[in-house]
C-alpha cells in the first residue's frame, strides 16, 4: 500500500526528501475511481522515474454548478491499492479545504487554447483545471508529470501553463487507452447503463471512420467531421461538438495538410453522461 498523505506541508516535505535523496520523482495527478487509463500513465512513471507519487482529489473548482461533483464515482480503498500494484509509493488524498481554505484567491487561467472545444461548453473548467494542476506541480515539484491524450485539450493546457510560468516540469502526453470495443476508458463510464455503454463506441466508432477516409483521400474538414455526426446520430447521441484542429495550437483546420499534424476532437451527450474522444488525423 502506498503511503497516504493528506496535507500540503507532509506531501511537500516528502517530495523534497525525495528529491534531497537525488532520486528522480514523477507525478500522475488523478481524481481516482482509477482504471487502465490511470494506470499506464503511473508505469510509465516508473520507467521515466525513480519514485512515482499520485494525487487523487476531487477538484471542485473544475466543475460547473450543474455538473457531477456530487455524485463522480469515489473507491478510495480500491484506488490505493491499485497504485500500490502499479507501483506508486506516496499518494496525496486531500480534503477540498486543504486545497482552498478560507480566504482562498488566486487562479491560473491559460488563455488562447482553454477557449474553444470543452473551454467552451464548460466555462471555467480548465481555470480550475490549470489552477489545480499548477498547485500540485508547485506542492510536490517533480522533475516530470504524466498526463492521458483522451483528455487532449487538458493536456495543451497543462503543457501551456508549465512553459509560460516556468515550472521547470517535464510534461509527459500518454495515449488513450481504450476498452477492446474501442471505448475509451474513463471514471464516467461507470455511469453508463449497458445499453448506453453499447451506443458510446459511436464516438470511437466515428473517430475511426474519420479516419479511414483521411487516408483514403478525404481532407476537408466538413467530409471528416460529418462521418463522425453520422455515428453519433445512428446511435442517438447528442452531440456537443466534432471539430478540426491543429493538433498543438487547437485553432480549427478547414483542411488537413500534409506536414500540419490535425486533430479530430468530438464531445456527446449518451443520455446525461457526457464524454469525450479524439484521434490525430492524417499527417
Ligand atoms: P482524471 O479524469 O482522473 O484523469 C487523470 C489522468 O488520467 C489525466 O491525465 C487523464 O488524461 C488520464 N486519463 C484518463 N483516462 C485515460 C485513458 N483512457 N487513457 C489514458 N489516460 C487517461 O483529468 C483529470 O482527472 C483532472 O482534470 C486532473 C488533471 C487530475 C486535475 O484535476
Amino acid at each position: 500500500q502506498p503511503l497516504v498523505l493528506r496535507t500540503v506541508a507532509e506531501t511537500a516535505a516528502w517530495a523534497e526528501s525525495i528529491r534531497r535523496s537525488g532520486r528522480r520523482l514523477a507525478l500522475v495527478p488523478t481524481m481516482g475511481f482509477l482504471h487502465e487509463g490511470h494506470l499506464s500513465l503511473m508505469r510509465e512513471g516508473l520507467r521515466r522515474a525513480d519514485v512515482v507519487a499520485s494525487s487523487i482529489f476531487v477538484n471542485p473548482t473544475q466543475f460547473g454548478p450543474t455538473e457531477d461533483l456530487s455524485r463522480y464515482p469515489r473507491d478510495m480503498e480500491g484506488d490505493l491499492s491499485k497504485c500500490g500494484s502499479a507501483g506508486v509509493e506516496a499518494v496525496f488524498a486531500p480534503l477540498p479545504a486543504e486545497v482552498y481554505p478560507p480566504g482562498y484567491q488566486t487562479y491560473v487561467d491559460v488563455e488562447q487554447v482553454s477557449q474553444g472545444l470543452c473551454g467552451a461548453r464548460r466555462p471555467g473548467h480548465f481555470r480550475g483545471v490549470a489552477t489545480v494542476v499548477t498547485k500540485l506541480l508547485c506542492i510536490f515539484r517533480p522533475h516530470l508529470a504524466l498526463f492521458g491524450e483522451k483528455d487532449y485539450q487538458q493536456l495543451q493546457v497543462i503543457r501551456a501553463l508549465e512553459r509560460d510560468l516556468n515550472l521547470g516540469v517535464e510534461i509527459v502526453g500518454m495515449p488513450t487507452v481504450r476498452e477492446p470495443d474501442g471505448l475509451a476508458m474513463s471514471s464516467r463510464n461507470a455511469y453508463l447503463s449497458k445499453e448506453d455503454r453499447q451506443r458510446a463506441l459511436a464516438l470511437s466508432r466515428g473517430l475511426s471512420a474519420a479516419q479511414s477516409l483521411c487516408r483514403n483521400g478525404t481532407r476537408e474538414a466538413p467530409a471528416l467531421v460529418g462521418a463522425v455526426r453520422r455515428e453519433l446520430e445512428a446511435a442517438g447521441l447528442r452531440e456537443d461538438y466534432v471539430e478540426l484542429v491543429d493538433a498543438s495550437s487547437l485553432t480549427p483546420l478547414s483542411v488537413v495538410t500534409p506536414g500540419q499534424p490535425a486533430r479530430l476532437l468530438v464531445a456527446a451527450f449518451v443520455g446525461t453522461t457526457r464524454l469525450i474522444d479524439n484521434q490525430p488525423i492524417g499527417g
